[in-house]
């Protein structure tokens, strides 16, 4: 039966045309599977919103928490809970809120604990907000490590000094979706530091089948959290976001500086908010794509050497190749680096395929790599093919 759905409407000869960064970082005969972003046109209710806009010529500044408004109706639907709008800004993107934030509630030269293997840019925000990265690996079945937290944080608030734990739930790369009761011990241990929790929501809307995706706030009100539309609805290249507060940190949100307010783009709030109001639907569809992609590339990879454990969320294939060819004895992770070449990566672009590298994501990303399934199962099939090419 012909596969249908968002991710297989756009052919590879029209994205080969794109102007993002997915499509013109890598040389024409790579096929770019790494950065997130999703081989999709946006849902009708986003593009009609924005054509009303612009017929409209309601092109203007932005104004209010409209955003936090909108995602407060999805995350009621999808979750059974709501946050707060009175307690949100509305700001220009995600990493543009968590750097905000790690600015407000640690000083320079504090201690901010992520837990790697972690989107760089955890990493590199932080490192540019003067602040001093510390890792809390996860298990080694990509699970919060309570302990490793609660000792990161005891050392990271030694001898008074302010710190944050920033966390992404989901997880980006490994895609793991955080028990309720994993936050909620995350949360205790933070309260027990004094540590700000600092959290990215961006991939809660892409959820995978069989799994519980538990909002932060609903089990902790000294809690921040950032969240967007732009991965679920691929609208990256419409910048806004949202920092919601729970109760107990809605008084640090209100002394958000005035100048960070300014980032955020009115259309792109018009976008996301149709998004979350009537993109219900394509999400759901796009999902289930995501699913049936994990699904294929586990299936593919059989025999291969490379581990890839189908996640709990997102289009994000975290693979480990330590165990091929291509692993690298020496690999030594440097979260946030700004080169993005291991030797996996490296071989694997020379065969034909793009990918992340691992090492940029710190601790344990050695001789991973992050490939992005967020695309048709043509291009799933021909990546795949490439890889195992790559490793034969
Ligand atoms: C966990 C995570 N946070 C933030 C972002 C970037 O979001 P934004 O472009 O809104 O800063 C990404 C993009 O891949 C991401 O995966």
């Amino acid at each position: 039966m012909a596969v249908t759905g968002p991710l297989e409407e756009v052919p590879l000869e029209r994205l080969r045309e794109r102007t993002s960064i997915k499509w013109r970082h890598f040389e024409p005969d790579v096929l770019p599977m790494w950065v997130a972003e999703m081989d999709v046109v946006p849902a009708t209710p986003i593009r009609d919103a924005l054509a009303r806009a612009l017929r409209d010529g309601d092109t203007g500044y932005g104004r209010g928490v409209g955003y936090a408004e909108a995602y407060a109706r999805f995350s009621e639907a999808r979750w059974g809970f709501a946050p707060d709008p009175a307690a949100s800004v509305t700001v220009a993107d995600v990493m543009t809120g968590v750097f905000e934030l790690v600015r407000m509630v640690t000083d320079p030269g504090d201690e901010v604990v992520v837990t790697s293997p972690v989107y760089p840019p955890f990493h590199g925000f932080v490192r540019h907000a003067g602040r001093v990265v510390r890792e809390a690996p996860l298990t080694p079945d990509a699970r919060l490590d309570v302990a490793a937290i609660d000792d990161a944080l005891a050392a990271a608030s030694a001898g008074g000094s302010r710190t944050a734990l920033l966390l992404a739930s989901p997880h980006n790369p490994t895609g793991t979706v955080h028990a309720r009761a994993e936050l909620e011990a995350v949360a205790s241990v933070a309260e027990r530091h004094g540590a700000t929790v600092i959290v990215d929501e961006v991939h809660a809307p892409l959820t995978l089948p069989g799994a519980v995706f538990t909002p932060y706030l609903a089990v902790d009100p000294r809690g921040l959290v950032v969240t967007s539309a732009s991965k679920a609805w691929n609208l990256a290249g419409l910048r806004s976001a949202t920092i919601l507060a729970g109760a107990d940190a809605a008084a640090t949100l209100r002394t958000i500086p005035e100048v960070v307010t300014h980032g955020p783009n009115h259309l792109a709030v018009i976008a996301h908010a149709a998004a979350y109001d009537e993109g219900r639907a394509w999400l759901d569809a796009v999902v289930a794509g995501i699913a049936a992609n994990h699904a294929l590339a586990r299936d593919l990879l059989q025999g291969s050497g490379v581990e890839h454990r189908v996640p709990d969320a997102t289009y994000l294939a975290w693979l480990d190749l330590s165990r091929t060819p291509l692993a690298d004895p020496d690999a030594r992770a440097d979260g946030g680096v700004v080169t993005d070449a291991s030797r996996p990566s490296t071989a694997l672009r020379a065969a034909g395929l793009g990918v992340n590298a691992g090492e940029p994501f710190g601790a344990g990303g050695e001789n991973h790599v992050r490939m992005n399934l967020g695309t048709s199962q043509a291009i799933v099939r021909e990546g795949v093919a490439r890889l195992r090419a790559a490793i034969a």
